[in-house]
């Protein structure tokens, strides 16, 4: 039988939660306490770019079965399931900050007003949930079994494909205590489980484990690729062929084998951070993840050094002095407006530092770009942003860079520094119209390696 859910917390992950659990058939009060964020949902608004989801938006308001408020305690009171959709940004140490999720514990717990399942979505250090548990217990003089439960429902959805993800994902992750709380996330996700998409149900400790272990390991897989292609570029190597030969060892796979400028994002950073710090707090050296974070803010680095080189320059103080740099993409990766740990953030910090004039361009995430750096000219496209510049640096994988006109792009520019931080373009192509082109890992001097029976990466 579906479900009344209320899901606390209406930022990224709570939106599609809200969103995609109310089209399974379950009845969903999103509640946040921002109320501009709220009248825009209301109003069948997403606050935030994600492809798709204004659609399911609004289906799911006009049938009724979604519906936005700033009341939390009302949408507590009337709902079985709660789910805890709040942030939990990172502090200075690295460990999660998780004054949000407390706050709505003590909502919860005074608003206890018949048995629950309580489900923490948001990413939290492992002993969260249980912490948690706990903290409502206290202050409803509740019994954890009987008047609640806690579940970790961890989420895997990827920024830009997050639709697709929530209705379609590998996996779902339900550590649990009580067979009753089993039984009502069955039918929260009983549309899934029809599907039959794989359910891994388990403790809290290993659903909190499973989330951040999938993470790390994805970021590990970018940062090797990335120190990879830093070491192709040095002996002359083709990093594509040497990740596409990878990958084709089913233990490997070759997906998150794609080099660039470093791994941004509100979760790898975030996640591989906390992870090394829940090793601290029990005693583990977490040592992977450590060097995996080190490695990527280097990587991040490595776009403006390249760039300055290639310029006959250097990054110190008006080393750049009276030149114009194009800087394509702005997001931490394509399809999203998001900015957050995005390496362009430090390229341009870079490029200014040294004291060139930034021209930037991307499809989405320029408004959000321009409130932490206004002094940036941004522009309508990519020629635009080009024109009359000294250089260029792709920075993002929006698709629509993989189809420039390079002979235009040359002709619209003064200088022919291109800088591909995402290896899109052609190198043999950018280098017949003129440019002295550099990606990333692409030092093999005579085209490109090929390996037969099987589609480029
Ligand atoms: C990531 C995970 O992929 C999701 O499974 C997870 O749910 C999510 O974090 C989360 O914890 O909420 P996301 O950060 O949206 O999703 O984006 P990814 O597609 O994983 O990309 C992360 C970063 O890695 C981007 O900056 C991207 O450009 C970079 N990347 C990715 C590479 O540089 N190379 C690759 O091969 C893949």
């Amino acid at each position: 039988m579906a479900k009344k859910i209320a899901v606390l917390g209406n930022g990224y992950v709570g939106l599609l939660a809200a969103v995609g659990l109310a089209d399974f058939g379950n009845t969903c009060i999103g509640a946040d306490v921002n109320p501009d964020k709220i009248a825009a949902l209301s109003a069948g608004r997403s606050p935030l770019y994600e492809p798709g989801i204004e659609e399911y938006l609004n289906r799911n308001l006009s049938s009724g079965r979604l519906r936005f408020t700033t009341d939390l305690a009302e949408a507590i009171q009337e709902s079985e399931v709660l789910f805890i959709t709040v942030g939990t940004p990172s502090l200075e140490d690295g460990g999660a900050d998780l004054t949000f999720v407390g706050q709505v514990a003590d909502i919860i717990a005074r608003n206890l007003n018949s048995y629950k399942v309580v489900v923490i979505k948001s990413t939290v250090p492992v002993g969260t949930n249980r912490w948690v548990r706990d903290r409502i217990a206290q202050a409803a003089g509740a019994v954890p079994g009987k008047d609640f439960d806690l579940v970790s429902n961890p989420e895997f959805l990827r920024e830009g494909r997050a639709v697709q993800d929530f209705f379609h994902p590998d996996r779902t992750v339900i550590g649990y205590e009580s067979d009753r709380a089993r039984e009502v996330m069955f039918e929260v996700y009983r549309a899934l489980n029809v599907r039959s998409v794989p359910f891994v149900w388990c403790s809290l400790e290993t659903a909190e484990l499973i989330k951040y272990a999938s993470n790390t390991f994805l970021a590990t897989k970018i940062a090797f690729i990335n120190e990879m292609a830093n070491l192709a570029e040095a002996v002359g190597a083709d990093i594509h062929t040497i990740a596409q030969s990878m990958g084709m060892d089913g233990r490997i796979s070759p997906k998150f084998l794609h080099p660039g400028p470093g791994f941004g994002g509100s979760c790898f950073p975030k996640d591989t951070r906390a992870l090394e710090a829940a090793g601290r707090q029990f005693g583990v050296n977490m040592s992977i993840a450590k060097a995996v974070d080190a490695s990527n803010e280097a990587q991040k680095q490595r776009t403006g050094l390249k760039l300055a080189r290639l310029l006959g320059r250097t990054l110190d103080p008006g080393s750049l002095g009276g030149l114009q740099i194009g800087v394509l993409g702005l997001a931490f990766k394509q399809e999203t407006d998001d900015i957050r740990e995005s390496p362009a953030l430090v390229l341009v910090r870079q490029l200014l530092d040294a004291g060139a004039q930034v021209r930037a361009y991307d499809p989405k995430a320029a408004p959000n770009f321009a409130r932490e750096f206004p002094e940036v000219t941004y522009y309508e496209g990519a020629y635009e942003a080009a024109a009359g510049a000294d250089a260029l640096v792709i920075m993002t994988e929006w698709n629509e860079f993989r189809g420039l006109d390079l002979a235009r792009l040359a002709r619209a520019m003064k200088g022919r520094v291109l800088v591909d931080g995402r290896n899109l373009l052609d190198p043999a192509e950018a280098r017949a119209v003129g440019f002295t082109y550099e990606g990333v890992g692409r030092g093999q001097p005579v085209g490109r390696g090929t390996v037969q029976g099987s589609s480029p990466l």
